[in-house]
């Protein structure tokens, strides 16, 4: 394929990247989003396939088909729920990727280089190396912290944060005497240094904090991406991990914001864990009171309005069908329902919208925390299904809590609140919650999907 056509393809692909971030930005565009991201992938790998430098398709062949399958299969099966491991182990491969990418291209001695452009391309290796290798050991420890292999609990080393400035400071020396000579030591030892700072930075915050963490990641998978694209001198790679890149650290921001975190406060890790004193016994909190299916049915026939809170447990539950079922029926009979979305319920960012729009839920009953959060007060009946740190009444009044801060839905403020899980237990922050003691609060227990099949029932 000639040069220029190449590149046009590869400029249509960057312009079909754009406009897919676009519509992801919106629910009612997320499909046409997904599709323009989809097309733009297909004309960029299919452009690149069909350079004239590119050869040996039978190698290429075969690993795009062991690639694809392992691909499909793991996409297929996996749950919803574990969506976010998911994503943290692809974004360690890019990191992988790019450290690997990084030393094929400075063993590759077949074009010396020389003078400002060997500095140049000095620079891109060891920039493509660092960024890659913090990137891999960062998301291979989010993907052990959000599966559960490891603790949630902030690794807290003493002195650490000397041990990150020591660190960056030899990285900073090591990248001078690596351009400097070309020494193949100096970027071993700070590839092995960059691997430990990614495990240390992540495993440094606490679990609270971890969509911080997940969309950061993200961001410097992107980076990774488009030190890639510089090293491959490939440009559409390059716009492709910018855009990764800038999306990933604007979602990280706006994280912050929702979770009332400083950006640099997470960073530098220790927050998002019980310190201890936020947990209380049940017995020093008063006694949680139990409701059934059919009694919540009634409350919520005769109730004006409603507001459902849905969280982690709904899509542990797949209970989101049942859930549209039961506020059709509701709107059928009068009542007027809305959806509250904390954004950080769930395990990913959109997550719960994700599972809404699958379960064919209108948009515009759909509303973000800001929206909805004075509306408390007047609403009759809050039904939080499956969600826990996101109403816990601790985050505005412990200053000692891990969540201390972190704006949550006041769902409080209800005359009646009905809160759907299987047992007393915390939720990600493992922390208590007090809500669950609050006279107005009463417990539907069992998985959040047959509960609500029950409800269904009693709701005729
Ligand atoms: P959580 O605080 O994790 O609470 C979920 C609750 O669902 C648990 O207390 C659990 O209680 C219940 N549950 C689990 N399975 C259930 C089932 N089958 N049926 C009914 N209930 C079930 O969730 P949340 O309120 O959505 O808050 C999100 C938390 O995750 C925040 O701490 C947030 O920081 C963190 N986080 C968020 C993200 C993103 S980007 N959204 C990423 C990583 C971490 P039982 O075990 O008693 O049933």
């Amino acid at each position: 394929m000639p040069e220029g056509i190449t590149t046009a393809c590869y400029i249509v692909a960057s312009i079909l990247f754009i406009l897919s971030l676009g519509g992801l930005s919106n629910q009612e565009k997320a499909r046409r989003g997904n599709l323009y991201g989809i097309i733009g992938m297909l004309l960029a790998v299919g452009a690149t396939l069909f350079n004239a430098s590119v050869g040996n398709y039978g190698i290429i062949a075969t690993v795009v088909a062991v690639g694809a399958v392992i691909g499909a299969v793991l996409a297929s099966r996996v749950k919803m729920t574990a969506m976010p491991e998911l994503v943290a182990m692809l974004h360690s491969f890019v990191g992988l990727a790019a450290v690997l990418v990084g030393y094929a291209t400075f063993l590759d001695q077949t074009h010396p280089l020389e003078g400002a452009v060997k500095t140049i391309h000095d620079v891109e290796v060891y920039l493509g190396i660092l960024i890659g290798a913090v990137t891999f050991t960062g998301s291979v420890v989010a993907f052990g912290k959000l599966n559960g292999m490891i603790g949630g609990k902030p690794l807290t080393l003493p002195g650490r944060h000397l041990l990150n400035l020591l660190i960056l400071i030899a990285c900073i020396y090591l990248g001078y005497d690596f351009i400097q000579t070309g020494s193949q030591t100096s970027l071993m030892i700070m590839t092995v240094l960059a691997l430990l700072f990614g495990i240390h930075m992540v495993a440094a915050i606490g679990g609270a904090d971890m969509p911080v963490v997940i969309s950061m990641l993200n961001s410097y998978s992107g980076w990774a991406a488009a030190a890639t694209g510089f090293l491959l001198e490939n440009d559409l790679l390059i716009v492709t991990g910018a855009l990764v890149g800038s999306s990933g650290a604007i979602l990280s921001i706006i994280m912050c914001r929702a979770m009332n975190r400083k950006f640099i406060s997470v960073i530098l890790g220790g927050f998002g864990s019980s310190n201890g004193n936020g947990a209380k016994a049940e017995g020093e909190q008063g006694e949680a009171v139990a409701i059934t299916g059919t009694e919540t049915a009634d409350l919520l026939k005769n109730a004006q309005s409603v507001v459902i809170v849905p969280g982690y447990g709904m899509a542990v539950a797949q209970a989101q069908q049942t859930v549209s079922t039961m506020v059709q029926k509701l709107i059928n009979t009068g009542v007027n329902v809305r959806f509250a979305i904390h954004p950080v319920a769930g395990r990913m960012p959109g997550h719960m919208n994700v599972l809404l729009a699958e379960a064919k839920v209108s948009y515009d009953i759909v509303l973000e925390m800001d929206e909805i959060n004075d509306d408390f007060p007047e609403t009759e009946v809050v039904m939080v299904i499956g969600a826990n740190d996101i109403v816990n009444p601790d985050a505005e009044n412990d200053p000692d809590s891990p969540i201390a801060g972190m704006p949550v839905l006041q769902v409080w403020n209800a005359k009646d609140v009905i809160v759907l899980k299987r047992s007393m237990a915390a939720g990600y922050a493992g922390v208590e919650n007090p809500l669950f003691f609050h006279d107005n609060t009463r417990m539907l227990f069992g998985d959040a999907k047959e509960s609500i099949d029950s409800v269904v029932q009693g709701l005729g």
